[in-house]
């Protein structure tokens, strides 16, 4: 069996371009892989949540992690802080890691951009820990969004590089992964980029029908088109792309031909996808409220997969260490 890892940073509820970025191809993943899916509650520490609000911010994605249709009885579900193993390989990692090519990560700079009165150093590393995360199972595949390739090239790198160094052949390569031809990139509803967490152009699964009829009727679009077949713009673009995964292919249809014959009116079109998007979160949001409230099945949960993923971090965390040269006494 092939071993998959991967991780959603606690950052705030889960939204639709974390659900078809990601979750539902950790659902499809489980049943014929090894797999490890945990929250990244210490990536999530690089923008400085705070203390009250952490766990909380936790619980909430592992109750939508289980709602989503993760099984912890088949895959390893943990919490990333859960696995001091992992900050261990981080550190290790971190000697071979070059400063001059994390600064060049897009994510990094682009937090520069963001947040520019907190560019700590947690950021400049982001790609080590991740890589920490990924190889202390040595993992083969990681089901990730296209934003998260370049993260994932660096993991590769320094999985080699170890190898290298060491000249041993102890860290497999591990490639993103997705079901589909490509990663998948979900837009945000405010006509530019992707959706996400802070952006505030997110549907979460978390939403109640008459917050998601609000957001999408307010959703970017264009005074429409004025000759039959021209390119949708950017904005109406990116609400077929949400369409295309919640909707039927035959509604798609209908409303990628009325826009080609100039006929579309925008708040039909918003309409149908705003139930659509509700039938599809509805049955979710419901067992999220349901989940949220057992905790006695959660710190089970929780438990269990920090002693199955320790387990197999702990194994790679001594090997390492005898890799690198570390005796005992
Ligand atoms: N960087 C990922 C994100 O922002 C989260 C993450 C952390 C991750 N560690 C990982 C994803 C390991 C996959 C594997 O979405």
């Amino acid at each position: 069996m092939e071993i998959v890892v991967s991780g959603i940073r606690s950052t705030g509820n889960l939204h639709l371009g974390n659900y078809f970025g990601a979750i539902k191809n950790f659902v499809k993943m489980q049943k014929e892989n090894k797999c490890y899916f945990f929250i990244a509650d210490y990536h999530a520490l690089t923008t400085h949540p705070k203390p009250g609000d952490l766990h909380g911010m936790i619980k909430q994605v592992l109750a939508e992690y289980l709602a989503c249709g993760i099984d912890p009885e088949i895959a390893t579900v943990y919490i990333q802080s859960d696995v001091p193993e992992v900050s261990e390989l981080y550190l290790l990692l971190n000697m071979n890691a070059y400063v001059g090519e994390l600064e060049r990560t897009a994510s990094f700079k682009e937090k520069i951009r963001k947040q520019p009165d907190n560019i700590n150093a947690a950021l400049l590393t982001y790609p080590v820990l991740m890589a920490a995360d990924i190889i202390i199972h040595k993992a083969n595949k990681v089901p990730v969004g296209k934003d998260q390739e370049q993260h994932l090239e660096m993991t590769r790198r320094f999985a080699r590089r170890f190898n290298m160094m060491y000249e041993v052949n102890y860290f497999p390569e591990p490639d993103a992964y997705n079901f589909g031809k490509q990663l998948v990139k979900i837009p945000g509803l405010d006509g530019t980029g992707k959706m996400g967490k802070s952006e505030g152009n997110g549907i979460f699964l978390a939403d109640k029908p008459e917050e998601i009829r609000k957001k999408v009727m307010r959703a970017v679009t264009d005074a429409g088109p004025s000759t039959p077949g021209e390119e949708p713009s950017e904005a109406v673009k990116n609400l077929f792309t949400i369409m295309k995964v919640v909707s039927d292919p035959e509604t798609v249809k209908y409303f990628k031909d009325k826009h080609a014959s100039c006929e579309i009116r925008y708040g039909d079109l918003k309409k149908q996808l705003a139930e659509d998007i509700i039938k599809f979160t509805e049955p979710i949001r419901l067992r999220i409220n349901e989940i949220i409230s057992d905790n006695k099945y959660l710190s089970r949960v929780v438990a269990d997969g920090a002693e199955k993923a320790r387990e197999s971090a702990s194994k790679t965390v001594r090997e390492v260490r005898e890799i690198i040269g570390y005796r005992p006494f």
